[in-house]
């Protein structure tokens, strides 16, 4: 019994100093300390040596016992630090640290912030209003009447009877003329919704509306402030036109196009082979507008205008497809 404890002790010691890693120590601790270990089963004996052997017998083996699982314990914690040090997922502490990447603004972004940057300059203050909107809004003090064939120019997402995903940030020009007495000079910037995707063309897109009203404003007066805007955003050297077109809130009104950057002019498919890019919408506010919103219309005339804010980040980035703003590729949004 005596040599056997003694046997035990230095067998197991000199393993735990062999023993290359944790796992190895792990099964060395379950052969010697577990249930049916050598020295648990060593213990169990002494019940079995006559009755004055027993004390002396125990608290010998208790004490190796003890240092045995002392020893295992310091040995595991020693190779799982060399493992943590050295092992495959060590960590090397001399490498430089991993740079935080800075972000950047989206481009549909940085070009809202342009426009209404340039506009700001010019004396424009700048609104808000809701997404969704009610037909009223949108439509009808627009001088939509109800069934008016102009509706279907914009194809609208209906929320339930009489509200809809605002088409166009023009409900803007009601809601701040209902609020502000003459003169106005205001930009409202915001997403607008429409059932429409192509090249040019997606469901949410974003738009800056404008409105200018006071004594003795004209057509002049809107050509002038959209030129100096589009001369401001792109360069001097930018060919633009005004091409007479129609909106029932607006008379007369225009859309102003920009030669396509993508083909210069000679027509591709992002032109639709017309060389042109459409970015705006424009006019003289009508009459009937004026009169939903109780405006003197013997006193006041204006102007308003609509411009599409990913076509101008397409025009001013050379981008052949605006869907590509929206889906999230960084590869594509970390070069602006
Ligand atoms: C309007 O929305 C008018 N509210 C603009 C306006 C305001 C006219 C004030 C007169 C006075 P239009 O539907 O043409 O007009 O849209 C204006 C601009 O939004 C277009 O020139 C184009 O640049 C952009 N646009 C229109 N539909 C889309 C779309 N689905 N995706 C991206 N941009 C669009």
């Amino acid at each position: 019994m005596q040599a056997s404890i003694e046997e035990i002790h230095s067998t197991a010691l000199s393993e735990i100093e062999t023993a290359q890693d944790a796992e190895t120590l792990k099964a060395l601790a379950t052969r010697y300390l577990g249930r049916k270990g050598r020295l648990t089963q060593f213990l169990r004996d002494i019940a079995k040596l006559p009755p004055q052997e027993r004390p002396a017998a125990g608290r010998q083996a208790n004490t190796v016992k003890r240092e045995l699982e002392k020893r295992f314990a310091e040995a595991l914690a020693q190779a799982e630090n060399h493992a943590a040090a050295h092992g495959e997922d060590a960590i090397d502490v001399s490498l430089p640290g991993r740079p935080a990447r800075v972000g950047s603004l989206h481009p549909v972004t940085q070009v809202n912030q342009q426009i209404c940057g340039i506009f700001s300059k010019l004396g424009f203050d700048i609104a808000e209003g809701p997404e969704v909107e009610t037909d009223y809004y949108n439509f009808e003090a627009l001088n939509f009447p109800p069934h008016h064939p102009a509706r279907d120019m914009q194809d609208t997402f209906f929320v339930s009877d009489g509200i809809v995903l605002r088409t166009h940030t023009s409900p803007l020009q009601v809601r701040v003329m209902e609020k502000t007495a003459p003169p106005v000079k205001t930009i409202a910037p915001g997403k607008v919704y429409r059932c429409d995707s192509d090249l040019t063309h997606t469901p949410m897109f974003h738009q800056v509306e404008g409105l200018l009203v006071d004594e003795g404003i004209s057509f002049g007066d809107l050509k002038g402030t959209l030129t100096a805007f589009i001369h401001r955003f792109f360069d001097e050297r930018i060919r633009l036109r005004f091409r007479p077109s129609f909106f029932p809130f607006t008379e007369p009104s225009a859309e102003v196009d920009i030669l396509c950057v993508i083909c210069r002019g000679s027509g591709c498919r992002v032109c639709s082979h017309t060389g042109w890019l459409e970015i705006l919408g424009a006019g003289m506010v009508h009459p009937a507008v004026f009169e939903n919103v109780g405006y003197d219309t013997s006193r006041y005339t204006g102007f308003a205008f609509g411009v599409g804010v990913e076509r101008l980040a397409m025009l001013k980035h050379g981008i052949d497809d605006i869907r590509r703003f929206f889906e999230s590729d960084m590869r594509f949004l970390s070069q602006f």
